[in-house]
This record gives C-alpha cells, structure tokens and sequence, in this order.
C-alpha cells in the first residue's frame, strides 16, 4: 500500500492529492493513509498535508527502494521487482533467498547498508548507511558455470557505462571487474551462483559501488585504495551535495540489462569490446599469484571467455582464469615493488 501511495504522489508532484483519491482502489480508511503518508515522513520525504486540499509531495529523499529506482529505470524485467532494506546483512545472501524461494529473473535487492557486505575472495566489503549503492542482481541465464565470466564482465561494462551516463564520470575496469576511478578502486562486483556440473540455477550478481562517502568514511586499510564518486567530483570542484543513488542505480541495471540481452542471443564479441575499450589492465605491467607462485609479466590480450592473457617474465604466455591480479600503478601500495625481476 505505501508503494502505490508514494508512486501516485510522485505520479503529481507539487499538486495537492484528495486524501480519498491517495487511497482510492485500495480499499483502506482515510486513517490508514495518514499513518501511511507518516511513515513515508519518517523516511524522509517532505509531504505537505492540508486538511482541505489533501497530500502534496514536496521533495523525496535519496533512498534505493522501489518508488525510487522505478522513477528513472529503462528496463523490460531487469529491477521490475525491488526488495529493499534500511539494513541487512548482506544483499547478496537476500538475493540468494530470493531466488531459492523462486524470485521471478531480474529482482534486485538493495540494502541502504549491511553488517557483513562480503567482497571477492573472502574479504569484507564496507557498506556504510546511504553512502553507497549496495545491490544484487538475481539472473537466471541457460548456460554452463564455465561461461558464467563474460557476464561478470558484461556487468562491469554496464556499471562503466551507467556511471558515465548518469553522472559524465569516465571510470576503468581492473581485471575481471573492479571498477577504476583515480587510480583506485570505485566500484567492485561479486558474483555468486547457485550451479550444477552443466547448467547454472541462478546467479547473483552482487555491485557494490561507493558513491557520496568522504575519505573518513572508509576503514583506514582502504584510504589509499577506495574513492567514492563524490571525493573525485569533489577534487574536481563538482558535485558539492553527492548523487543521486537511485538514479544512478537505475543507469547501471538498465544497461546491465542491455548487456545481459546480448549475452544471451550470444553476442559476446561485442562485450569483449567494450570491456577492451574501458580496460586499464592491458597493456599494463602486472603480478599475480596463482598456487602460492608469482608470476610478473604485461597483460597483453583478454579472450572471448574471458580469460586474461598475460605474457610472462620468464617467457610463458599464461591465460588466467581467476585470482587477484595487481596492475602497475593503480591500487598500488606506494612501497610496493613492480619491477621485471
Ligand atoms: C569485490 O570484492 O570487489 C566485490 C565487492 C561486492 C560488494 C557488493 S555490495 C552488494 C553485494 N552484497 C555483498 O555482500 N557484496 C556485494
């Protein structure tokens, strides 16, 4: 019910609603949508009442529920069914739920922030209250775990592009999927599925992306390897206030959705393309331990499923599959030692 109130209020922005034609079709008292529109103040939209005239939306907060996201979302299935949350532990376990329980394709859960964000290989992701756009994606795509990559990386295009298009900042993919901006990290992406030895059941595909924080508001561990949005506009003198989260949520699931349409008509060349193209990984000195070995060399190629092609030091041309790759120059701890040795 609170759903269908606010999006009518949204729907007449600035002109006074009737109390009765707020609650019409929902069989509920004038009583109820007062509590109703009490609860919506309590979250922080402004709502002028007036005993005679009705209910008049005058501003809306910058939350990541469904009202809000749905204002700006350009998608057939992709974010049509919102689960959203002030806190939880983490999206990704919510989405998991979800999907064991049978969610429709597309549904996305968002979470204004989580106790245990989890990151790539175990470590933890940090998820402060409404600084940040912590989501996750419940896909359901007929494929085998092993083609499972390309779309991680067709949803590291869609964030690139979602960001640019939502707020003209130029961002860059790390390989497989960290999102690059400054030189640091901006945005990451946790990809978890749910799988037979042939078929994928479901995936979630969890994005977290750090959008209005300021330095302090990250652990100390991270302030020479995270940025939000908002610093780098700030160093830039733009975007004093933040951003709009839910918009920019909007711009990163419509183009995931574009994205995951290709995957599946089978266009993965094209996403192979746009990875290329926003990569600051090829062409880069890198290291990377695999099996307890490190391996130094330059990222030169990155195939059609996905595998970083990397051509080593000691003269072997390795293609990488998984792990954590360190790319000269970014995300580097200033004592850290890149050279060809
Ligand atoms: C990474 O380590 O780079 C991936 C970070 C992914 C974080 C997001 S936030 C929303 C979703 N829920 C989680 O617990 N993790 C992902």
């Amino acid at each position: 019910m609170k759903e269908v109130i606010l999006s009518r209020l949204m729907q007449n922005t600035g002109e006074f609603i009737p109390g009765e034609m707020l609650g019409a079709g929902l069989n509920v008292s004038r009583t109820a949508v007062w509590k109703c529109v009490r609860k919506l103040k309590n979250e922080g939209y402004v709502i002028m009442s007036s005993s005679r005239k009705g209910y008049r939306l005058v501003s809306t907060p910058d939350l990541l529920n469904v009202c809000e996201i749905s204002n700006y979302l350009n998608t057939d299935y992709i974010g049509r069914q919102i689960k959203h949350f002030d806190i939880i532990d983490s999206t990704n376990s919510a989405a998991r739920k979800s999907a064991e329980e049978g969610c429709p394709e597309g549904t996305v859960v968002t979470a204004e922030s989580q106790t245990s964000g989890r990151g790539r290989l175990g470590r933890q992701w940090s998820s402060p209250g409404k600084l940040g756009i912590w989501m996750s994606v419940v896909l359901k795509p007929l494929i085998t775990p092993e083609e499972v990559r390309v779309i991680t990386l067709a949803a590291s295009v869609a964030v690139v592009a979602g960001i640019k298009n939502t707020t003209g900042i130029k961002t860059g993919i790390k390989w497989p999927n960290d999102i690059i901006l400054d030189n640091r990290k901006v945005c990451g992406i946790l990809t978890e599925m749910n799988s037979e030895i042939e078929r994928v059941n479901f995936l979630i595909l969890g994005i977290g992306l750090n959008v209005n924080q300021e330095q302090g508001d990250f652990p100390p561990e991270l302030h020479n390897k995270a940025i939000s949005l908002k610093m780098h506009a700030q160093r830039r003198g733009m975007a004093e206030a933040g951003f709009k989260r839910s918009m920019i949520a909007a711009g990163i699931l419509s183009e995931l959705e574009i994205n995951y349409k290709k995957v599946k008509a089978g266009d993965t060349d094209d996403i192979i393309a746009g990875w290329k193209l926003h990569s600051v990984t090829l062409g880069k000195k890198v290291g990377l331990i695999a099996k307890n070995i490190e391996y130094r060399g330059v990222a030169t190629d990155i195939t059609r499923g996905g595998k970083l092609v990397i051509s080593c030091n000691d003269g072997i041309t390795r293609e990488i599959v998984s792990g954590e790759v360190s790319v000269k120059g970014i995300m580097e701890d200033p004592e850290a030692d890149m050279n060809d040795n």
